[in-house]
């Protein structure tokens, strides 16, 4: 099976953990394409959807499905979204994409946070891929200084703004044993908007795609 595939798979099981009218939250990336494609096939049965990036609503919006605010909605009964990595104690780094905050935030809200991704996201410790932090662009070198100091090699994400004018430093070169403790770390350091580590709010279940079929893990 190819790479899309397996997303597609991934997304065709996660309508499966849509509520018939409600609000969905919707994550960013080529799994939550396939996911919105799907998404869109039910449309006239569900209120609509809150987009964690302006791709994401831009996409929404083509295919037919009412982009509501997040600030309209009490609350969401779950978020769908793909990761970078994940582990199966379902922490993750995202924010390939550079949608880290929001995707963040709509996971807050959300009840429940479904993770899609094929089965190549799925890694016994996370820090092979860099992990993306989002930082006030007067805060850019303060912030690389403190990657640093954490053993990373930070590199800022040339020609690269997020969707809230911001800047990302992809961290490589970290082994991350701990992740609800870096995710801490980083966040408090100043100047720093989001890290791309989701830890102490990691996903609820994840769908993985394999050749054998979707593989389904509970936290
Ligand atoms: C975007 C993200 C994506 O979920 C992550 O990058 C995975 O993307 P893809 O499904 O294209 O592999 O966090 O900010």
């Amino acid at each position: 099976m190819t790479q899309d595939e397996l997303k597609l798979a991934v997304a065709r099981e996660a309508i499966k953990y849509v509520e018939e009218d409600s609000i969905v939250g919707v994550g960013t990336g080529s799994t939550a394409n396939f996911f919105i494609d799907e998404l869109a096939k039910m449309k006239g049965r569900i209120d609509g959807a809150v987009a964690s990036s302006e791709a994401t609503a831009t996409r929404l919006k083509e295919r037919g499905i009412r982009v509501v605010e997040l600030n309209s909605v009490g609350e969401l009964a779950v978020y769908v979204d793909g990761a970078d990595e994940i582990t199966e104690h379902l922490a993750m780094i995202k924010g390939g994409g550079g949608a880290l905050t929001r995707e963040k935030i709509v996971a807050a809200v959300a009840r429940k946070f479904v993770c899609i991704a094929d089965g190549s996201k799925l890694v016994p410790t996370l820090g092979e891929f860099p992990l993306p932090v989002e930082v006030i662009p007067m805060a850019r070198s303060w912030v690389g200084r403190q990657m640093v100091k954490l053993g990373g090699i930070p590199r800022l994400r040339e020609g690269f703004t997020t969707d809230n004018g911001n800047l990302i430093i992809d961290v490589s070169g970290l082994k991350i044993l701990n992740p609800p403790e870096l995710e801490q770390a980083i966040n408090n350091i100043p100047g720093v908007v989001t890290v791309g580590l989701f830890a102490q709010r990691g996903a609820d279940i994840l769908l993985l795609g394999t050749p054998n079929g979707v593989k389904t893990y509970r936290r």
